[in-house]
């Protein structure tokens, strides 16, 4: 009963539509600065420190869950994404979120609908070589999300690095106003990135999971001894995760932040570290700067995001 009356009071204050068209009346209607931030749902600490962030930096934050089918490939199973709407109100709610759009497949893609983006150089490698079509998903949904939710700062989480640099392309190429602001991942208390796709991960591999972190963390501190051959450092995070019998590597690679260029030798100039492994059927990706000191705000935001 109690429960109850806190969820009645909860989505009360947080507005919820489902319709495009009604949202971007009620966003019209907000005023001064807007924050937004854009989840697929399966709320986490990840997304609530992306609506912290943005509520202490505008006068108001608005919000999108939508499990967009158009950035699943078709050996990737959408119908498997977790879905927790009942908690995710609560979480918005709580979190602060003055106005939620909660769309579905048919009003975001209505008949006839046939407009896609492709942004082309920053889309080859890392995911977008393992994930055909999942950039022009990602593009073309945020694109008409920007349209909808109409932010001065879109907030985005470090732990999708390619994700942030890809839509920080697309906001440029299109002429969006807004500012792309990158949060740090959060980390569980072993160092495993939050993700909403750990919820698939049966016990003994949720341990093994925080091999990745472990990996980033080897690779950081061999940078930090003054190695900067591309080989050595990402050796160094193979050996820790290929040690773990439950991880398999997809890949491992070093790029430039800003235009995802693979690095041949490395300088002193940031790199990103990426890297992905399975865990059992999860693909788990994570991700962070070198140096280590960088994984912070206002250096992810300066060499991922932007305007
Ligand atoms: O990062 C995600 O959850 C999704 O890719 C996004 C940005 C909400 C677009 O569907």
């Amino acid at each position: 009963m109690q429960r109850w009356n806190l969820l009645t009071k909860a989505i009360f204050r947080l507005k919820v539509t489902d319709n495009p068209a009604e949202f971007q009346a009620l966003r019209r209607a907000l005023k001064g600065r807007i924050g937004a931030v854009y989840t697929m749902g399966a709320l986490h600490e990840g997304h609530l420190s992306l609506v912290s962030r943005a509520r202490a930096e505008n006068d108001a934050v608005v919000a999108t869950l939508f499990v967009n089918p158009t950035q699943f490939a078709q050996n990737e199973d959408l119908s498997r994404y977790p879905r927790t709407l009942e908690h995710d109100l609560e979480a918005f709610e709580r979190a602060g979120v003055s106005l939620l759009l909660t769309p579905t497949p048919e009003t975001m893609y209505p008949s006839g609908y046939q407009t896609s983006i492709t942004v082309e150089k920053v889309t080859q490698g890392l995911e977008g070589a393992h994930r055909p079509g999942h950039f022009v998903g990602v593009a073309t949904v945020v694109a008409k999300l920007f349209n909808l939710t109409l932010p001065d700062r879109a907030y985005f989480g470090q732990k999708d690095a390619q994700q942030v640099v890809v839509v920080r392309q697309m906001a440029r190429d299109l002429n969006f106003p807004l500012e792309i602001i990158v949060c740090p991942t959060v980390r569980e208390a072993d160092g495993l990135a939050m993700s909403s796709r750990n919820a698939f991960l049966t016990a003994p591999q949720r341990q093994a999971a925080s091999v990745l972190y472990r990996g980033l963390q080897a690779a950081g501190e061999v940078y930090t001894r003054g190695e900067r051959a591309t080989a050595r450092l990402i050796d160094a995070a193979y050996q820790v995760i290929a040690a773990e019998p439950l991880a398999e590597i997809d890949y491992i690679a070093l790029n430039d932040p800003r235009t995802l260029a693979p690095i041949v030798e490395a300088t002193d100039a940031p790199v990103l570290l990426s890297l992905v492994a399975r865990i059992g059927t999860p693909r788990l990706l994570d991700n962070c700067l070198l140096p280590l000191e960088l994984n912070n705000l206002q250096a992810l935001t300066r060499l991922l995001g932007g305007t």
